[in-house]
C-alpha cells in the first residue's frame, strides 16, 4: 500500500514534515508513505489554469493519483488550515469533475507548539477533503499539542505515548484505505 504524504509547511524545521516522517517510521507492515514537497506550487488562479499545468502541481497530481491513499500532515495557522496547503488541495482538487483527490482515502493529523495541537486546521482540511467525496478516516484523531517536548534536537518524535498513539492511527488507517479503495483513474 503506498501512500502520498504531504505536509503542510514549507519550513526547513517543520514540526509536521518531522510528524509525517515518524509517520513512515511507525507504519504498519506493507504500509509505504511517500512524502511530497508542496515547493514550487504557485498560487492557484483560473485564469493560469487555462495556460497549462505547472509542473509542480502535475508532480503532485501524479502523486496523488498513483496511491492508495493521501496522509495529510497540517499545521494551523490563525485558527485553519494554511495558504500553502489549502491551495495545494484546490490545485489538486481541479479540473472540475476530473479531481486527483475524487474519493480518494484520506487522514489528516498536524502537531503545534500550542495547546489545541491543529484541532481547528484538521476540522477546516476534513471539510475540504469532504467536498471532495475523500472518505477521512474519522478516528482516532491525532493531535500533537506541545510540540517541542515531544520531539528532539533533531526533530525526532521521541515522546513515547505519541509515538504508540500515532503507530494505532496507522493501523487504523491502513484498515481504513482497504475498506475504502477508490476506483482507478
Ligand atoms: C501560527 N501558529 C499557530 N498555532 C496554533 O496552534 N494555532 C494557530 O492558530 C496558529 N496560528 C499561526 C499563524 C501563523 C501565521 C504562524 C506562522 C504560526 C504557530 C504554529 O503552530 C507553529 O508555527 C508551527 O510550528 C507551524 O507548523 P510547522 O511549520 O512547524 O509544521
Amino acid at each position: 500500500m503506498t501512500i502520498a504524504g504531504l505536509a503542510g509547511s514549507l519550513r526547513e524545521a517543520s514540526f509536521n514534515k518531522a510528524l509525517l516522517a515518524a509517520c513512515g517510521e511507525l507504519a504498519p507492515a506493507g504500509m509505504t508513505i511517500e512524502p511530497h514537497t508542496l515547493h514550487g506550487v504557485p498560487p492557484f488562479n483560473e485564469d493560469d489554469e487555462k495556460q497549462g499545468t505547472p509542473e509542480a502541481v502535475e508532480r503532485l497530481r501524479a502523486a496523488v493519483r498513483g496511491a492508495d491513499a493521501l496522509l495529510v500532515a497540517t499545521p494551523e495557522y490563525n485558527a485553519g488550515v494554511p495558504g500553502v496547503l489549502k491551495n495545494a488541495i484546490d490545485w489538486l482538487s481541479r479540473p472540475a469533475g476530473r479531481s486527483a483527490l475524487q474519493a480518494k482515502p484520506v487522514a489528516v493529523l498536524g502537531v503545534s507548539p500550542g495547546t489545541l495541537g491543529t484541532a481547528r486546521a484538521q476540522a477546516h482540511l476534513r471539510a475540504a477533503f469532504e467536498f471532495n467525496a475523500c472518505p477521512v478516516l474519522p478516528s482516532p484523531q491525532v493531535f500533537v499539542g506541545g510540540a517541542r517536548d515531544k520531539f528532539d534536537a533533531t526533530l525526532r518524535l521521541t515522546d513515547e505515548k505519541t509515538r504508540a498513539f500515532v503507530a494505532k492511527f496507522l493501523v487504523a488507517f491502513d484498515v481504513w484505505v482497504r475498506k475504502n479503495a477508490a476506483p482507478a483513474r
